[in-house]
C-alpha cells in the first residue's frame, strides 16, 4: 500500500515549500557573448548594500550614477563609460572591466587593487546585479542596476529577494537619487560629439 503514503508526502510538500522558500543564487554562471550583448547599453545605478567597509563607504559617496557598457567588447574586456554625481559634481570616467568568462565575474582595477563582481541576473533582462564576496558574511555586498533611472516595484522586489537570500537586511541598502544628477549636460555634449564623428 504505497499509494496513501505517497499521497501523504505530496500533500505536505506545499506546506514545506511555504515555510522555507527555496532561495539560491548562482554566482558563477559563465559569461558569453550573448550576456555581453545584453549588457551593452545604458544602465542606472539604483541601490546597493555593502558590508566591506571600503565598499560601504564608497557606495555612499554616489548621489547617483549612470554608465554605458559599449558593444565593442573583446574576449576579456568590456568598455565602460561612467557618469557619476559625487558632492553635486559630475565625474566622468572612461575605462573597461576585465571579464573572467568561465567564472561569471567582471573586475576593475582601481587604487592599485582588482575589485571583483559576480554577475547576477533575474528573468527580467532590464536589470542586473553585481555581488561582492558572496561567501563572506562580513564583507558581502550586492549592487543593483536598471535600464531606467527608476526601478519598478517588481524590480525592487527582485533586488530585495536577493539581498535577503544572501543573508543581508533591507536596512543595509543605500539608494541613489536621480534628481541629484549633474551629468546630463556632459552626456549630451558627448552624444553630440559622437554624432559629429560618425557624420564625418
Ligand atoms: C550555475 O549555472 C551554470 C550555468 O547555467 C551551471 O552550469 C552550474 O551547474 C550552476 N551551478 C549551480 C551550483 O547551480
Ligand atoms: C555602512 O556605513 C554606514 C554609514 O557609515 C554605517 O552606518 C553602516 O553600519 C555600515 N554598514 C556596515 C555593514 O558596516
Ligand atoms: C565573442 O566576441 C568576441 C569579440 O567580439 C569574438 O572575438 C569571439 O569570436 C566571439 N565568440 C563567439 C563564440 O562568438
Ligand atoms: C575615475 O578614475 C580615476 C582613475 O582611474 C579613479 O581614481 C577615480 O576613483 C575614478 N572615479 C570614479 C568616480 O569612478
Ligand atoms: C576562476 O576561478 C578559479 C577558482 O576560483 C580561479 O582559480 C581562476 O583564477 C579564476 N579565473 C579567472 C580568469 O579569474
Amino acid at each position: 500500500m504505497a499509494l496513501p503514503w505517497a499521497l501523504g508526502i505530496l500533500s505536505l510538500l506545499p506546506l514545506l515549500n511555504a515555510q522555507s522558500a527555496p532561495c539560491h543564487i548562482n554566482y558563477s554562471v559563465p559569461i558569453t557573448n550573448a550576456t555581453l550583448d545584453q549588457l551593452s547599453r545604458k544602465w542606472f545605478y539604483i541601490a546597493s548594500a555593502y558590508r566591506h567597509p571600503e565598499y560601504n563607504q564608497s557606495a555612499r559617496t554616489f548621489q547617483t550614477a549612470f554608465f554605458y557598457f559599449d558593444p565593442d567588447y573583446t574576449e576579456d574586456r568590456l568598455p565602460l563609460r561612467e557618469y557619476s554625481t559625487i558632492n553635486d559634481k559630475c565625474i566622468y570616467n572612461s575605462s573597461y572591466l576585465d571579464i573572467q568568462r568561465e567564472n561569471g565575474t567582471m573586475s576593475k582595477h582601481e587604487m592599485g587593487k582588482e575589485h571583483f563582481g559576480h554577475l547576477v541576473f533575474t528573468k527580467d533582462p532590464s536589470i542586473f546585479m553585481l555581488a561582492a564576496f558572496p561567501e563572506d558574511k562580513q564583507n558581502m555586498g550586492l549592487s543593483f542596476y536598471a535600464d531606467k533611472p527608476q526601478a519598478t516595484q517588481e524590480q525592487m522586489r527582485q533586488f530585495y529577494e536577493n539581498i535577503m537570500c544572501m543573508g543581508m537586511d533591507k536596512s543595509e541598502i543605500t539608494y541613489t537619487d536621480e534628481k541629484k544628477d549633474q551629468c546630463g549636460p556632459l552626456e549630451k555634449q558627448h552624444d553630440e560629439e559622437r554624432k559629429k564623428e560618425k557624420d564625418l
